[in-house]
């Protein structure tokens, strides 16, 4: 039986700082299948639509501004139970809190800049995958 889905992004630091491989080397170890992939980069409005939900908070437009500032990864993954599994592999937001061995311990510089987004729910998983791909996308 087919797993359910999540929605990540490597982060515009992740990519800068040449972690690419090593997050995708841990998504591959960590059983996830990819759904869908690709390298983009999110103008201020897509990055700004993307995060809407936190226009309210302080740190929006710096978030928006991170997000647009450089070429990100975007995928689908799939595995059983892949959004709880995913931010467990992925770790806390802010990377001095998140547990040693996951991909913010390891690649994020700080609480903006944390190297890798993972979608918190299955309704918003399948929200930010249909922002990125079109169905002919998806695999
Ligand atoms: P994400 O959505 O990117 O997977 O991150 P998250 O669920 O762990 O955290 P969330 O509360 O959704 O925040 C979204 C992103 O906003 C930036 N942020 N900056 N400066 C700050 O205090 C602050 N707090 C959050 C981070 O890039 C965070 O991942
Ligand atoms: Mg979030």
């Amino acid at each position: 039986m087919a797993g359910n889905r999540t929605f990540t992004m490597i982060k515009p630091d992740a990519v800068r700082n040449g972690h690419i491989g090593a997050i995708l080397a841990k998504i591959n170890e960590g059983g996830f299948r990819i759904a869908a992939m690709k390298y983009t980069k999110l103008s201020a409005e897509k990055a700004g639509e993307f995060y809407a939900v936190h226009k309210e908070r302080p740190f929006y437009g710096e978030l928006v501004e991170f997000m647009s500032s450089g070429p990100i990864v975007a995928a689908i993954l799939e595995k059983d139970n892949a959004v709880a599994d995913f931010r467990k592999l992925i770790g806390a937001t802010n990377p001095a809190e998140a547990a040693p061995g996951t991909i913010r311990a390891l690649y994020a510089t700080s609480i903006g800049e944390n190297a890798v987004h993972g979608a918190d729910s299955d309704e918003n998983a399948a929200i930010e995958g249909n922002f990125h791909f079109a169905g002919t996308e998806m695999f």
